[in-house]
């Protein structure tokens, strides 16, 4: 029988659509499911006829591989990646490839590489981006783990993963160990932040300049062929546009309470750890909290009247304020996205390249966006950018965007509209962009309570000072 060019575990909607993928490009490929039944149906339905071959065990399924294997895990993130791992060690031999293709924890992914090439096989944890239909048409890839494995996996992942016009893939590899699953960490974290400011725009618009979906709709719309162009704002767009049985936006009738899996929540924690201000996106995930509470909110606004003020300016301007506060605020988010995988590949001791990750985000992911070539820019630019704010087209571009920032800002405070992710990124600019900065209180508080001692002004850095505050003894 002829030998399939790679095997993956794992058939639910991801791994089958992947497969697809794979078949769909000329790929041989064996597939596995822990509960078979899948693979038969699986065979018998969407894979029929295709260049795909069933396995009923695991034992089998190797079998079934050219050399060196690969073997693709397409399972839910956690334990079973470990449990697999150790079946399959015995199964394969040195130089075999097992690939983690699942949303693992990156730290996880550090470990499993390190144990998986001290058996003598070769590990790559890589993020699979794009959602079910990436996967079936062409994702994001972000492979990362042992070199050795990335001339090996790279035909078929080049092949599969999303292109964008040039015909570049979205696909490369980004370094050892955790890389892979770091990036797709930031990834995610980024679609929180980009989530989140758009939905502050919606409420601004909706709440504040009172607009109809339909209207919104048209808003959208007419960003989407700006410099904001980009996934998400086009489903955006046409979420306003749709409209529920009784021809009313469905929207409306969808409940506040926002859901989340934890990938934020990683991000923010890994920037807490590197002491990265990733400030927008922690908003966006703590506005996710917030907005949980649902039942505390209904309280709380019975408890609190709201005598909010009626919006008084110009409402075609303004919502082009908001066009702008959004871009402004987008433009910080990616700031600090970069600079936490600045800081985390300095602690680990990876070395990222920050315009090739612009480039495979480009297309196939939740994030895709024309901005992303600015990014990519940038870098092309000056590789060693320390911060993207210092980029000169994101100069111009803020220096241009500020002030309307500022307006969207105050009116939302005015009119107690709540936007943390906008006004924090609003402060996290002043901040960046200030010289002075309050700190020299909180120093001396520091000294004053705990001797934590300061530096001065007038004295060479790395000097420190102590000062007795109260004179006494
Ligand atoms: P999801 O929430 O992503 O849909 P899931 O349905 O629990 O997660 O599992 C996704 C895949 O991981 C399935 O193929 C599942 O196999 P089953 O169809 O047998 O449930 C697989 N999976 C989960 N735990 C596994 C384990 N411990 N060993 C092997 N496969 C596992």
């Amino acid at each position: 029988m002829k030998q399939s060019d790679i095997g993956i575990i794992g058939l639910a909607v991801m791994g089958e659509n992947l497969v697809l993928n794979m078949a769909g490009r000329g790929f041989t490929v064996s597939v596995y499911n822990r509960t078979t039944e899948k693979v038969t149906r699986f065979l018998e339905g969407r894979a029929e006829g295709k260049t795909i071959t069933g396995a009923y065990s695991l034992e089998e399924l190797v079998g079934q591989l050219k050399r060196p294997r690969m073997v693709m895990m397409m399972v839910k993130a956690g334990a079973a990646v470990d449990q697999l791992i150790e079946v399959l060690i015995p199964l394969l031999d040195k130089g075999d490839i097992l690939i983690d293709g699942g949303n693992s924890h990156y730290p996880d992914t550090m470990l499993r590489t390190a144990y998986v090439e001290s058996q003598g096989l070769l590990y790559v944890g890589t993020g699979v981006s794009g959602g079910e239909e990436g996967a079936l048409k062409g994702p994001s890839m972000m492979p990362g783990g042992s070199p050795a494995a990335w001339p090996h996996i790279r035909p078929i992942f080049q092949a599969i993963c999303a292109k964008v016009e040039d015909g570049s893939p979205c696909c490369d590899w980004m370094g050892k160990n955790g890389t892979g699953h770091f990036v797709k960490m930031i990834h995610n974290g980024i679609e929180y932040g980009d989530m989140q400011i758009i939905c502050e725009s919606y409420q601004l618009m909706r709440d504040l300049l009172r607009m109809t979906a339909d209207e919104m709709h048209d808003k959208f719309r007419e960003w989407n062929d700006s410099e904001l162009n980009s996934y998400l704002i086009e489903i955006t767009r046409d979420i306003l546009a749709f409209k529920d049985g009784d021809g009313a936006p469905l929207l409306d009738k969808i409940l506040d309470t926002a859901g989340q899996k934890g990938t934020g929540k990683w991000t923010v924690i890994s920037a807490l750890d590197e002491g990265a201000p990733l400030t927008l996106i922690g908003e966006a995930v703590f506005s996710r909290s917030l907005s949980a509470m649902k039942d505390e909110r209904v309280a709380a606004s019975k408890a609190y009247i709201s005598s909010r003020p009626h919006f008084s300016g110009n409402k075609a301007t303004f919502a082009d304020d908001i066009r702008k506060a959004l871009y402004a605020a987008k433009l910080i988010s990616y700031a600090q996205g970069f600079e936490l995988m600045r800081r985390a590949a300095k602690s680990n001791g990876w070395s990222l390249n920050y315009g090739r990750i612009a480039l495979i985000w480009r297309g196939g992911c939740i994030i895709r966006s024309v901005f992303l070539g600015k990014i990519k820019e940038a870098f092309d630019r000056n590789p060693a950018l320390s911060n993207l704010l210092l980029d000169p087209y994101f100069k111009r571009t803020l220096e241009e965007l500020v002030p309307a920032w500022r307006r969207v800002v105050s009116a939302a405070v005015t009119h107690g509209i709540p936007v943390p992710a906008l006004s924090s990124a609003l402060s996290y600019f002043d901040g960046y962009t200030s010289e002075f900065l309050p700190a020299n209180l909180l120093q001396a508080q520091r000294d004053y309570f705990g001797a934590h001692t300061f530096e001065r002004t007038d004295a060479p850095r790395g000097q420190f000072f102590h000062v007795n505050w109260t004179g006494e003894g």
